[in-house]
Order: C-alpha cells, then structure tokens, then sequence
C-alpha cells in the first residue's frame, strides 16, 4: 500500500541560537496530528546574498539546491518566523529569493503554513502578511485559517525549557497543523 504520510518540513526565519521562533518550531512535531511528518528544512544559514552576476558567473550554490530540493519533494512548507522591521528577517528573505530562481520553481502549487513569535503585540501579523504576498507572487498555496500569532513571546514561551506555556496557544497550532493537513490533501497532495 502506498505511503500516505505527509511529509512537511518547517523554515525558521530566525538564525539565533536561543530564538523563540526555533522552540515553537521544535515543538511541532509533537502538535502534528496523525500522520503528518514535520522534519526541518535544510539551512539557508550559508547562502551567499542573492546576485544574478553570481547565479550566472557559477550557479546556484550546493546550500540552495539542497533546501529546493527538499522544498520540491516536501508535500508542504511550515514558515515559523519572526518580524523584522515589520517585514520578513533578510535572511529568509534571500532564502526565498534564491529558491525562487530555479528552473521549476519550487514554490508553484506548494501548501504552505504561517506562524510567527514576535515581542510585539501583533505576534509578527506583518511579516506574515509580506510572506504570503511572495508567496501569492511564487504561485504557492498558502492556508488562510486558522492564523498563528505568538505575540509578547518572552511571556508565552519558556525560554529554559523551549515550552509554550500557554494552552490556548497550544491550541491553536494544533488546530492550525489539522487544517493543514485537510488542505494539503484538498489540494491535491497524498490522501
Ligand atoms: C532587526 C530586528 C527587528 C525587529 N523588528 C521587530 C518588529 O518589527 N516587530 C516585532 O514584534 N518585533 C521585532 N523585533 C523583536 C523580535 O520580535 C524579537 O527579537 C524576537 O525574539 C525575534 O525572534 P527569535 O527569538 O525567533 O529570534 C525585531 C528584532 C530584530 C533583531
């Protein structure tokens, strides 16, 4: 019988070792619901700043190809980002920028998930809003509902432990990974 599980893997926007947005990231495995695989994603930590000349003059670098690679195979995509300047981290930002250019974009027809953790009291609803607009540009398939905002993060996350402490929020991305999991297979991927 053929393997239905959903194999998704999971972007942090942010590179900092103690990053609130990397312990929810960790946590989603466990939220998953029945079989929904969540694995991380391939680093963009080493990827040069996007330059055509540099794209042209030697390619697209190993690093790149190996988180489009995993993007193409992946039946869907979980963005948990922080907010920059109430946009998407630069970091992430090339990271997409970088996948973007290869042949058969990997993005076209993707599910993909938002979640953000952010000090502010919006949680990172900009970058999210910023994200989704590349996305929409990617031809990716973004789920609407329900949204994940992890506002005044210090507060709902335990930094020592990487736990949420917060049950509703809990909640929420268990709810959030269910429907994800309802779209991907409405869309199209294993069911
Ligand atoms: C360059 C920079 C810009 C930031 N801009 C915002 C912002 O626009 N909105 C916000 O809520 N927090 C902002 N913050 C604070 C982050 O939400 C906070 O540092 C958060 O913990 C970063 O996520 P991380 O813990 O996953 O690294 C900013 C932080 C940095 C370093």
């Amino acid at each position: 019988m053929a393997d239905k599980t959903l194999n998704v893997i999971s972007i942090c926007g942010s590179l900092r070792k103690g990053s609130y947005n990397r312990m929810v990231m960790n946590l989603l495995p466990g939220y998953a619901p029945e079989g929904m695989k969540i694995t991380e994603a391939p680093p963009f930590s080493e990827f040069p700043l996007y330059n055509a000349d540099f794209q042209n003059s030697s390619g697209f670098p190993a690093p790149v190809q190996k988180l489009a690679e995993a993007v193409r195979a992946a039946d869907g995509v979980i963005f948990v980002s922080p907010e920059y300047n109430f946009s998407i981290p630069g970091g992430l930002k090339n990271a997409i920028d970088w996948v973007s250019r290869l042949p058969s974009q990997p993005f076209a027809g993707k599910p993909i998930a938002l979640q953000s953790a952010a000090a502010g009291i919006l949680g990172g609803g900009r970058m999210q809003y910023d994200l989704r607009r590349c996305m929409i540009f990617l031809d990716a398939l973004t789920l609407n509902k329900p949204e994940i905002f992890i506002g005044n993060c210090s507060q709902r996350i335990d930094e020592k432990t990487g736990q949420i402490k917060d049950e509703q929020t809990v909640g929420f991305i268990e709810q959030q990974l269910a429907a994800f999991a309802k779209f991907i297979v409405g869309h199209g991927g294993k069911g």
